[in-house]
């Protein structure tokens, strides 16, 4: 009988230390641990044992039971814990848990804006057009009737790229009514245009102010085209994209490109109350400016704009600080 426990003993050692996994170790629970496992079998053969000998045995089996039942302890806790099958644990994975959102990116409130302009144009029946953000003077400045010593033309508040008293020299476009040039130098009339982009001016940054940033211009040419028809597009235009309830006026402006000029205005709070802010300018397009492009000014009338989006989005969306549209910080961008 004594053998018996040392054989069952040595075989669980042996079998003890080749357990490398936490299947095998519960493999080796149910074959020596378990309710019909060796150590029960050798307890059962405790009746058989002799008299004069059971005590010793008794003794025996169970300092063997506590010594394997401590080294199954420490394997498994070598093993990293439990051994026991995943069934009767906690689910690693729950399939029916929520799983975490993925993180979207969005479009810049900029884009959002561009495209809704162009909608809400699309929709008066104004097709989008683009123009290149490198101009010429000539587009920049000379068809749109701005003469050389005009002080737009300074080039302290331009961004040229070469001489500036070069032949027809290069700069980053200061405006968008240049692309009013470029369709009109290319089509025959009638025109409905806008177009969209960036333009570059070497302002000093404020709240509302950028060296940098958009305008949507318009342009429409036809026969006997009037100031009315300006108008009206403007304000079908401000109610439609700001709503019914948005303060809008046009005061009398002066722009070399226009005759008669206006400025478009809209109330906006931007953090020191109510007041008016200057969105945009236009007019009839100057028959200097048809003249430049070929058109018979006697023959064709029209109107144009240039708004600036970065102050259509702030109006609608309450953004106080045109320089939080372009610092790239998400908690602000993650709202639009
Ligand atoms: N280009 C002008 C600016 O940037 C805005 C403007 C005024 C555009 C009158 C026009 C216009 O088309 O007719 O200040």
């Amino acid at each position: 009988m004594p053998q018996r426990i040392d054989q069952l003993q040595s075989d669980a050692s042996a079998d003890l230390s080749a357990v490398a996994t936490p299947e095998q170790l519960e493999a080796f629970r149910i074959k020596y641990l378990g309710t019909k496992g060796a150590l029960k079998s050798l307890m059962s053969l405790l009746k058989e044992v002799p008299k004069d000998q059971k005590r010793e045995f008794g003794q025996r089996a169970n300092a063997l039971r506590q010594q394997m039942q401590e080294s199954f302890e420490q394997k498994k806790q070598s093993l990293g814990g439990d051994a026991k099958p995943q069934a009767a644990s906690k689910p690693l994975l729950d399939v029916t848990e929520p799983g975490a959102p993925p993180k979207l990116g969005r479009q810049h409130i900029i884009t959002q804006t561009v495209d809704e302009l162009i909608e809400v144009f699309g929709r008066m029946g104004f097709d989008a057009v683009t123009g290149p953000e490198v101009e010429d003077e000539h587009h920049n400045f000379v068809a749109l009737n701005i003469p050389q010593q005009h002080p737009a033309r300074d080039p302290l508040d331009n961004f040229y790229l070469t001489d500036p008293d070069g032949d027809n020299p290069l700069l980053m476009r200061s405006q968008t009514s240049t692309v009013q040039i470029r369709v009109m130098e290319n089509t025959k009339p009638p025109i409905r245009i806008v177009s969209t982009g960036r333009v570059y001016r070497p302002d000093e940054h404020d709240a509302t102010h950028y060296s940098m940033f958009h305008q949507i211009e318009g342009l429409y040419v036809d026969r006997k085209v009037s100031m009315t028809d300006l108008k009206t597009t403007l304000m079908q235009f401000a109610h439609a994209y700001w709503g019914k309830d948005a303060d809008v006026k046009l005061v009398p402006s002066y722009f070399p490109f226009t005759e008669p000029s206006a400025e478009l205005y809209v109330k906006m709070d931007l953090g020191k109350g109510v007041d008016w802010m200057e969105v945009g300018g236009c007019g009839m397009v100057d028959p200097a400016v048809f003249e430049a492009v070929g058109y018979d000014p006697e023959e064709w009338t029209g109107f144009a704009f240039g708004l600036g989006i970065e102050r259509l989005a702030m109006r609608k969306y309450d953004i106080r600080d045109i320089r939080w549209l372009f610092e790239n910080d998400v908690r602000f961008l993650r709202q639009f």
